[in-house]
């Protein structure tokens, strides 16, 4: 069994479902505590009890990383349930509605932009703060191929993903001499259920062949696929990997 983060300690948001929930298992399997966090009360408790019974260690902490007081809440239990804190993957994200810029609502905008851009910073605010005093730790932060190009009628969600972008090279400069690697994962299509809620609408669906097509691979990817890079940049295997965007998107970005 691959045990390349044991003993650490490790927070996953979003961890209720999709790609947050395939890495929490990962990073248990590869010898990890985790605490996960998502605003769906009922689900987190339910990954984090799925966690335990294949006898892994992991709490549920439920909370909305647009709140800052749940995002420091989520780290201080943390620490007080493990000791420390190693790592952290800011998963938890919302996807656009698919509606042209100048259609877009204020409340839409900053909807997407405080969860998915806003939220990050918060996470990486309290994480970082925990994991000055330990000596350091590694930051995944989940950012999108559409963090580096577009597609049609998403523009919150590409501005909020390449936020993501700077936010990792800006902490990266910070917290390198301070031993804290910050790196994002930049995802391709992946069969969750934010991809699978999107392509079960009649526009989208037709489209699913030509979205397969767009990836060099010929296929969408999985969610294990993506935690599998996670738990790397995790661990002490990727140890001069830092500021990096690393790309898990049967070659989207290729093109
Ligand atoms: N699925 C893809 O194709 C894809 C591609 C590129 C990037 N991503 C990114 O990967 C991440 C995970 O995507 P997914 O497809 O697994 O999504 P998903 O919708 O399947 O799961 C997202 C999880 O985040 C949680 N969440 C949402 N808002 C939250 C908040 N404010 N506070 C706490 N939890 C919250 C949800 O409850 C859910 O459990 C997102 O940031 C997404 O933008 C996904």
């Amino acid at each position: 069994m691959n045990r390349l983060l044991d003993g650490k300690v490790v927070i996953v948001t979003g961890a209720a479902r999709g790609i947050g929930r395939a890495a929490a298992l990962a990073v248990a399997k590869a010898g990890a505590s985790v605490a996960l966090t998502d605003r769906d009360e009922a689900a987190v408790l339910e990954a984090a009890n799925e966690i335990v019974s294949l006898g892994g260690s992991a709490i549920a902490i439920p909370g909305n990383v647009a709140h800052e007081a749940d995002v420091a809440r989520v780290v201080g239990a943390t620490v007080e349930r493990y000791g420390r804190l190693d790592g952290a993957f800011n998963n938890a994200g919302v996807e656009q509605r698919n509606t042209p810029l100048h259609e877009l609502s204020e409340e839409q905008w900053d909807f997407v932009i405080d969860i998915n851009l806003k939220g990050v910073f918060f996470c990486m605010k309290h994480q970082i703060a925990a994991m000055l005093p330990s000596g350091g730790g590694s930051i995944v932060n989940a950012s999108s191929s559409l963090g580096r190009v577009g597609i049609p009628n998403a523009s919150e969600y590409c501005a909020s993903k390449g936020g993501v972008l700077g936010l990792t090279k800006g902490a990266a400069l910070d917290y390198g001499m301070n031993n804290i690697r910050v790196n994002a994962v930049l995802p391709g299509v992946i069969r969750t259920p934010m991809i699978e809620s999107l392509i079960s609408q009649p526009q989208f669906s037709a489209l699913l062949p030509a979205l397969e097509a767009r990836h060099p691979i010929g296929r969408l990817g999985m969610p294990s696929e993506v935690a599998d890079a996670v738990v790397w940049l995790l661990s002490d295997s990727s140890s001069f990997v830092h500021g990096a965007e690393i790309a898990v998107d049967g070659g989207y970005l290729a093109i």
